[in-house]
């Protein structure tokens, strides 16, 4: 619904089975993946998309900086679930070890990265002012 009705491209469709975490949204505020969750399930509740991580001129949040300026961007797929994922996490906190940050994208597969550069993105993130 989101993709194919909404036309809300940024999530993305991959394992379809709740695996890979590419699909993440935030339904009230809570990280899900979007492929096992059935549109009428979230009826009135608040769902976020990665398409509303901008400010609002436009220009893109501080997570979505840290990302490009630390290379945790690559075929950038996974992208947008890690983006959703952190972006509930980061709601929550304001510090966190790199340890932390990896358990709490456990449910994000990146094939390209490693994730180092994802956990300094996140580090960076929640340094900037
Ligand atoms: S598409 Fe893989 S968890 Fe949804
Ligand atoms: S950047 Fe390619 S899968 Fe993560």
């Amino acid at each position: 619904m989101l993709r194919e009705d909404l036309r809300l491209t940024g999530t993305k469709r991959g394992c379809d089975e709740g695996e890979c975490g590419a699909c993440t949204v935030l339904v009230d505020g809570q990280a899900v993946d979007a492929c096992i969750v059935a549109a009428l399930s979230v009826n009135g509740a608040r769902v976020e998309t990665v398409e509303g991580l901008a400010e609002p001129g436009g220009e893109l949040g501080r997570l979505q900086r840290a990302f490009i300026e630390a290379g945790a961007v690559q075929c950038g797929f996974c992208t947008p679930g890690l983006l959703m994922t952190l972006t509930a996490f980061l709601r929550e906190r304001g510090s966190a070890t790199p340890d932390e940050i990896r358990e709490a994208i456990a449910g994000n597969i990146c094939r390209c990265t490693g994730y180092s550069q994802i956990v300094e993105a996140v580090q960076m993130a929640l340094a900037a002012p």
